[in-house]
């Protein structure tokens, strides 16, 4: 095993659709011991659940070894807070897209974690540069070498969903992240089989800067009845090979969590371009989430 990253144990913040991929990647792919939390205890069973799902489906498709599921998820332990990760050399934080949320894990993360262990964002869109200066310790300035070294560690890495299925990584450096912290970053994103591009630390990114305008004008289009739901996807599905229509995408993303990824791009650029169509922010206000709970632009089992 490569330890070009020098990861010997991660730790995974979060257990939703993304903390759990990553989690699971990290433990089958980099093969990398792998210690979850998340504050609520329903959601790492319902995690976990899907890993051992995904590997059984790996298993019974002939993919996977029956030995290799079992190393797999042996790697994979649950820990009841945030004082179970100290030893880590990486934390993933997988969170909801909020800044102030991610704000105060990351303060708290300081202070818990090694002094060199890596800190690493799954956002995708919130700004790296900020989630970085919040990882000094209160009453430590920011301009000080030991408040760089700690913002010097934190990164973003930014993965897609299905984490197992998507083979992209994004990595992003805040004004802050040092080159070790990269380096090691980019490394453990292909110890768990991904290709890594990289992109500087504006709103949304390279993905999300380029994929919320085109799910946005998707959804106007249907605000404005120019075509139905299944036409507009259809056209983008067959006219240019997605895999998926824009809302059905947006409803597989989350509805909530595009509006939030749309109104950091907006607040951050001030580009109308960005602002979140009337629609969406309906849909939000209705609670219709898209696929995780039920209903979005579809309806869901
Ligand atoms: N977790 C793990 N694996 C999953 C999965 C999930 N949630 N959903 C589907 N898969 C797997 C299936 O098990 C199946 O695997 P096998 O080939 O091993 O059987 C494979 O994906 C294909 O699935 P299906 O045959 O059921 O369906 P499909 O061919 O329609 O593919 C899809 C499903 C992979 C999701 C495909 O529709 C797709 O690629 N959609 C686009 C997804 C995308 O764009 N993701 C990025 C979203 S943006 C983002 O994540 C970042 C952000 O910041 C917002």
């Amino acid at each position: 095993m490569s330890l070009a990253h020098g990861i010997r144990t991660l730790g995974v913040l979060g257990a939703g659709q993304m903390g759990t991929g990553i989690a699971l990647v990290s433990a089958l792919r980099a093969k990398v011991p792998v210690l979850i939390h998340d504050r609520s205890p329903e959601q790492v069973k319902k995690g976990l659940s899907l890993v051992d799902k995904l590997l059984a489906k790996d298993v019974s498709k002939g993919r996977l070894t029956s030995d290799d599921a079992k190393d797999a998820r042996d790697r994979i332990a649950v820990v009841d807070d945030l004082k179970g990760l100290r030893d880590v050399d990486m934390v993933v934080e997988a969170v909801s897209e909020s800044l102030p949320l991610k704000q105060k894990i990351f303060a708290s993360f300081a202070a818990e974690l090694k002094p060199e262990a890596i800190l690493a964002t799954n956002t995708s869109s919130i700004s790296i540069t900020k989630i970085a200066a919040a990882a000094i310790p209160e009453g430590l300035s920011t301009a000080s070498k030991e408040g760089q070294t700690i913002a010097g560690r934190v990164v973003g890495l930014h993965f897609f969903n299905p984490v197992p299925v998507m083979k992209l990584v994004e990595l992003i450096s805040a004004l802050q992240t040092s080159e070790d912290t990269l380096n090691r970053s980019r490394a453990f994103a292909i110890a768990c089989g991904k290709q890594v591009t990289t992109s500087k630390d504006v709103p949304g990114f390279v993905s999300n800067a380029l994929l919320m305008p085109f799910i946005n004008e998707a959804i106007m289009h249907l605000e404005k009845g120019i075509a139905t739901r299944e036409d507009i996807d259809t056209t983008l599905k067959l006219g240019m090979n997605h895999p998926m229509g824009p809302l059905q995408l947006a409803d597989f993303i989350g509805l909530d969590t595009c509006l939030a990824i749309q109104k950091t791009l907006y607040e951050g650029t001030g580009d109308s371009k960005y602002r979140p169509s009337v629609l969406l922010e309906r849909m939000v206000d209705a609670q219709w989430y898209g696929r995780k709970n039920g209903k979005g632009f579809y309806d869901y089992d």
